[in-house]
Order: C-alpha cells, then sequence, then structure tokens
C-alpha cells in the first residue's frame, strides 16, 4: 500500500494563494461534513480508528504532521506539511495522525455527517472486518 497524495490547484497571484475544493472534483465525493483540529498538544496522537464506510480528504492546511495508514495489511507513513496537498483516506482505513507541529491545522472532508456507529475503534475489531483475523 502506497500513500497517494493528490495536489490541489494553488491560485497563486501577488496577493498570496488560495485553494478551492468543490465536491465531486477535487474532493471525490459528495462533502456531509468538514472539521479541523489545532491546537494538538504535543505529543498527542490522534486518530486510532478506522471507519466502515466514511471516506475523507485530509488536508494539513498550516504546520505538520504525520499521517500513518494502514489497510490492515501493510502500514505507510507520510508526512503532510503544504495546505495545496490532500490524501484521500478511503473506508476501512486504521488512521492515526502524530507529530503535529505547535501551528499545525488539520483540515478533514467527509462524505458523511458525524456518526459514532461508523466507527471501529479496536485494531483487532479492525482486522476481523477487513478479513484480515
Ligand atoms: P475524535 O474522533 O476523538 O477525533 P480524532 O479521531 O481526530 O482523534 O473527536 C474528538 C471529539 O470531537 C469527540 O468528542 C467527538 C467530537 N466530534 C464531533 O462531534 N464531530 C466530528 O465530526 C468529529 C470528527 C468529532
Amino acid at each position: 500500500m502506497e500513500i497517494k497524495t493528490y495536489k490541489l490547484q494553488r491560485h497563486g497571484d501577488y496577493r498570496g494563494s488560495l485553494v478551492a475544493l468543490e465536491e465531486m472534483k477535487d474532493v471525490p465525493f459528495e462533502v456531509k461534513r468538514v472539521y479541523y483540529a489545532f491546537d494538538t498538544k504535543p505529543g498527542v496522537v490522534r486518530g486510532n480508528h478506522a471507519h466502515k464506510s466514511l471516506e475523507q480528504l485530509m488536508v494539513c492546511v498550516k504546520g505538520s504532521l504525520k499521517l500513518t495508514l494502514d489497510d490492515g495489511t501493510d502500514r505507510q507513513s507520510i508526512v503532510l506539511d503544504n495546505p495545496y496537498e490532500g490524501v484521500y483516506i478511503a473506508n476501512n482505513m486504521w488512521r492515526e495522525m502524530s507529530d503535529f507541529s505547535d501551528d499545525c491545522v488539520m483540515m478533514v472532508f467527509a462524505s458523511k455527517f458525524y456518526d459514532e456507529n461508523d466507527y471501529i475503534r479496536d485494531y483487532d475489531e479492525f482486522l476481523r472486518f477487513v478479513g484480515k483475523k
């Protein structure tokens, strides 16, 4: 498994930069929810879960973080450190986010409203869910 990043179109001019994301175009699904995490404390690891059906696009709009994805067979990490790069996170992917810079703002576009029933928070349960155990 390889984590693929997508270059987002950067509209830059003498005033600065702007990125626009439209559903079904720049984001490969209909966007039902957007959330962002910031002021993450040193040493914190977020995520530690998978989603049964939710799809997401993650963009580190400020600062940097490390994203680790695990499909039950393989585990890969990537550093996200710029606001014109997105990572598509399919369902059935265990994710961990760590190494947040002090100024990090992690923004996530999601295909569904928040639903606790869509979460798998136990790694062994995740492996069973994806048929790897
Ligand atoms: P959490 O799922 O722990 O975030 P992460 O997976 O990135 O570590 O979410 C933190 C809190 O925010 C938790 O109380 C649930 C709440 N929350 C919402 O209400 N709506 C959302 O869309 C998300 C992602 C979280």
